[in-house]
């Protein structure tokens, strides 16, 4: 029988993580299969134990499980501990093994795919929610010269930014303590083009040649990545290829194996633009 792995989340119909998947095991000849299961709001804990109980091996989580998920594990990984959020689990002899690969994702993306180190970097983080705390010690592991994080409850990017301050300086803030300053690389960690709304991104924002990189992703140019590039972004990126990214992390901690991205991420970006 195939191992059994499945993306726990609500909604989750629209979900491409099993796609992304059954490429990556088709590619690397692994015996497996990967559904997307719908958890009950107040049901994740019991979903997940039934598909334990089931035989499944391992389980991403998405939105709104993360948080769930890290206080469900019995273990957890550097990274996810740091993250305060799990989106993968490993079952194994027991425990339940909560890891975070969306930082690892988001790295790889940037770094690999396109070609843009980050190392000596002025990189500005915009959102303190739980998208963007799951990324900042990747970020900090790869060197910047500098981590920023702009958000709109200014309090709430400082406490995050404190909560870092053992592994390197990291600076917090509203957007408006941005102005008259500039930075080599923009991330967009923000759920703001959620609700259709644009971010006060103070004017000059973007060094030259400055990557914008929007986690979210979409059929056609996010909000944040028109208005990016409308105030002199060099270059500009959607979080397409961190979605395929973080799911080969996850395929690697479950199989041991690295899938290669390249092909698949096309097909991906094919389909969404269909
Ligand atoms: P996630 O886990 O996806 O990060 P979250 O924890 O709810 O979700 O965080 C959402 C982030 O998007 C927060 O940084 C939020 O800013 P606040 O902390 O001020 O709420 C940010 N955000 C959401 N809507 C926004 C908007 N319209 N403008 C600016 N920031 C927004």
């Amino acid at each position: 029988m195939s191992d059994l792995y499945a993306v726990f989340g609500n909604p989750i119909a629209h979900s491409k993580s099993p796609a992304i998947h059954a490429a990556f095991a088709a590619q690397t000849r692994q015996d497996l299969v990967y559904e997307a299961r719908l958890a009950p709001l107040e049901g994740f804990a019991q979903a997940v134990a039934e598909f334990v109980a089931a035989g499944g091996r391992g389980a991403n989580v998405t939105v709104p499980f993360k948080e769930e998920a890290f206080r469900l594990a019995t273990r957890l990984s550097d990274r996810a501990a740091r993250a305060g959020a799990v989106n993968t689990l490993l079952f194994a002899d027991a425990e339940i093994v909560g890891d975070n690969t969306d930082g690892a994702g988001l790295v790889r993306d940037i770094t690999i795919n396109l070609g843009c180190a980050l190392a000596g970097k002025r990189i500005l983080l915009l959102g303190a929610g739980g998208a963007s705390r799951g990324v900042i010690a990747p970020l900090l592991a790869e060197q910047p010269a500098a981590l920023a994080i702009a958000n709109r409850t200014a309090v709430k990017a400082e406490t995050l930014a404190a909560q870092f301050a053992d592994i390197a300086p990291v600076e917090g803030g509203d957007f408006g303590r941005y102005a008259g300053r500039n930075f080599d690389v923009v991330i967009n960690a923000t759920s703001a083009s959620l609700s259709g709304q644009g971010l006060p991104l103070p004017a000059g924002l973007f060094a030259s040649g400055a990557l914008a990189y929007d986690m979210m992703y979409g059929k056609g140019e996010t909000p944040f990545l028109q208005l990016a590039r409308e105030q002199g972004a060099g270059r500009c990126a959607d979080g397409l290829g961190m979605l395929v990214e973080q799911a080969a992390e996850a395929f690697f901690v479950w199989r041991g194996v690295r899938p290669v991205t390249g092909r698949v991420l096309a097909d991906l970006r094919a389909k969404l633009a269909a």
